[in-house]
């Protein structure tokens, strides 16, 4: 396992984190994964052995038993490890049990903290940006929470990059933590982000943590063009499923991915996660799985090097639109080189 530092801070993640989001199975998440304990176990066993040292949970992840599960999971390993939980979604019928108010982010820190069994979170991260709420309002009450020291560092998931850089400008101005890292949905079925939030990220050195790296296992291997789609998986309907990507341009893209990982003897999965892994701005890239096998599979990844001209290979297959005004500016660029 090869570490990264995160972000722009002195502290060390592998470059693989551990997505516990299978771990559970109560309410909608019943369809992602219903691991109970003794398989979590197993999952956290295989990936600290792997040396793996960086996990990522969230409050909402099956209503809180997730966190559970994972903090009984890391036992007296916890200390050893970067742990990572976010905050925002809606816990509860009461109507403040939500967002990014000062009232929910201290109440939320506390009940995540209980629930993993820690005294303190090292990564604590908004889980998308709350329009209800002045970012300074939010801002703060992290920053308490790092004053305390229940929480170590702060980061985002899902923001805009107006949102991101707006709240960068007042942790600035105010003198507040700032925002070390971005969660962003992030493959090679989806690189929109490469537009505005990578640029931003790289310019403002905030770290890149993508979450379904394999588009929720679209591009695992196990879908491909013409085949009927596999049992047992959560994506049991291509057209009302959760992530948006072009089908047709993912089969494609699976294609070049196939002949990549024959290169390596390596799977479709592993080459899919090693072509992020090569991207500018990542500090980890967070896998998931919902059986051994399958973690088994992941956790290959950092044994191989996708070269530069394969990465570019994909990054062909791949494009995302050429959208307004970013054209515009790769043409104008030529003006001052
Ligand atoms: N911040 C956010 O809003 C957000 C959103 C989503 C996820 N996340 C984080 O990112 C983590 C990873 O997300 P994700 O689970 O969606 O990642 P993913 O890698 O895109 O999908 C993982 C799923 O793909 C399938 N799979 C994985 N490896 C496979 C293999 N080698 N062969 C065949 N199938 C394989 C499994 O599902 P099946 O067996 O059902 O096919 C597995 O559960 C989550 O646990 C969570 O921590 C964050």
């Amino acid at each position: 396992m090869n570490y990264r530092f995160l972000g722009t801070t002195g502290l060390k993640v592998s470059e693989l984190c551990f997505g516990n989001m299978t771990f559970g199975g109560k309410g909608g998440f019943k369809t992602i994964g219903e691991l109970g304990q003794p398989e979590a176990n197993r999952l956290v066993e295989m990936c600290l052995n792997a040396g793996i040292n960086f996990f990522d949970t969230a409050d909402i992840y099956s209503q809180g038993i997730a966190e559970e599960m994972l903090g009984k999971a890391l036992g007296n390993k916890r200390k050893e490890i970067i742990l990572a939980t976010k905050v925002r979604a809606k816990m509860s019928d009461n109507v403040n049990d939500v967002g990014l108010s000062r009232h929910h982010i201290i109440e939320g820190c506390n009940a995540s903290l209980k629930r993993l069994g820690t005294d303190y979170i090292d990564l604590y991260q908004v889980h998308s940006y709350d329009p209800k709420t002045p970012l300074e309002e939010t801002l703060r009450a992290l920053d308490d929470l790092v004053r305390v020291g229940k929480v170590r560092y702060i980061g985002c998931s899902n923001f805009a990059a107006w949102q991101l850089m707006k709240a960068l400008a007042i942790s600035e101005k105010l003198g507040l933590e700032r925002f070390i890292t971005l969660q962003p949905y992030y493959s090679l079925v989806a690189r929109e982000l490469e537009l505005e939030l990578v640029p931003l990220c790289l310019d403002q050195e905030v770290g890149i943590i993508p979450w379904s790296p394999l588009a929720g296992g679209f591009l695992s291997g196990k879908y491909r063009r013409g085949n009927p789609l596999p049992s047992n998986t959560r994506i049991t309907d291509m057209q009302h499923r959760f992530l948006q990507f072009d089908d047709e341009k993912a089969y494609t893209i699976i294609d070049g991915l196939e002949i990549i990982a024959k290169a390596h003897n390596a799977s479709i999965a592993q080459a899919a996660i090693n072509y992020l892994l090569r991207k500018p701005g990542i500090s980890s890239v967070i896998i998931g799985a919902r059986t051994p096998e399958q973690l088994a599979d992941n956790l290959k990844t950092t044994d191989w090097i996708m070269t530069p001209e394969e990465v570019t290979r994909l990054d062909k297959l791949s494009e995302p639109p050429r959208l307004y005004p970013y054209w515009m500016l790769d043409w104008t660029k030529g003006d001052r080189v």
